[in-house]
């Protein structure tokens, strides 16, 4: 049975790219309300192997966990350095352990990534995958001093401040990493859209 929807026939709505199945055809495109004249049918590019690996949507979930944790550590800092007697115990210390498990969740982030785009393209030395390696060469450094600069003093302000300047280097590539993400995220597929990790 499960062999049987495996091979279902695809179709794909040419103007927007919105892949879904023959039993899931309606009279309009659910994704740009198009009429299902312009629905063509559409054939996987890639291997089933490389598909599935990709369908567990490894490197779109763990960055996450670094992009929260660094929001956080963030946010308790300024917090901490414009209201100084908000409860700086709690702050500080839920900052600390944030910053602990930081550098940790970056080197999944990137590792994941690695993955992810040669399984996609093949190969990372891609422009735009170069590039995503470089910034997350830099993350990772920032992410590195993170808990060093968090646990030697971080009642200092010098501290406070440098670990400003590295989380900010750290959010910069973040949000750099994350655009070139987005981009990439429905090519390679022929286009396919992804929902909750299934390709329709
Ligand atoms: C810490 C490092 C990294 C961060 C924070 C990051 C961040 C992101 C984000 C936010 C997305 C979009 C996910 C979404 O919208 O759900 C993405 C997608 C992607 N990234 Fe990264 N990235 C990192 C490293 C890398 C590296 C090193 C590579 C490969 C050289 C890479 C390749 C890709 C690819 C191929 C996609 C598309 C994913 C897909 O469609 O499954 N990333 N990345």
């Amino acid at each position: 049975m499960k062999k049987e929807s495996q091979e279902e026939k695809l179709y794909i709505c040419k103007p927007c790219g919105y892949v879904m199945k023959e039993s899931e055809l309606g009279e309009v495109c659910p994704a740009c309300g198009l009429p299902k004249k312009v629905f063509e049918q559409y054939k996987e590019r890639m291997s089933s192997g490389r598909s599935k690996i990709l369908h567990l949507d490894m490197h779109p979930i763990a960055v996450h966990f670094p992009q929260t944790l660094l929001v956080f550590i963030l946010q308790a800092l300024i917090i901490n350095l414009i209201f100084p007697n908000f409860f700086p115990e709690v702050l500080l210390g839920a900052a600390r352990f944030a910053g602990a498990i930081f550098p940790f969740t970056v080197v999944a982030a990137f590792i994941s990534g690695l993955i992810d785009g040669k399984l996609r393209f093949k190969s990372v030395t891609t422009p735009i995958l170069k590039k995503k390696i470089i910034y997350s060469v830099i993350m990772t450094i920032a992410a590195l001093f993170t808990p060093f600069l968090i646990w030697n003093d971080i009642d200092n302000l010098t501290s406070k401040i440098s670990l400003l300047i590295c989380g900010s280097i750290a959010l910069f590539c973040g949000i750099v990493l994350g655009h070139a993400g987005k981009r990439l995220m429905n090519i390679g597929m022929g286009g396919a859209v992804k929902i909750w990790g299934r390709k329709f």
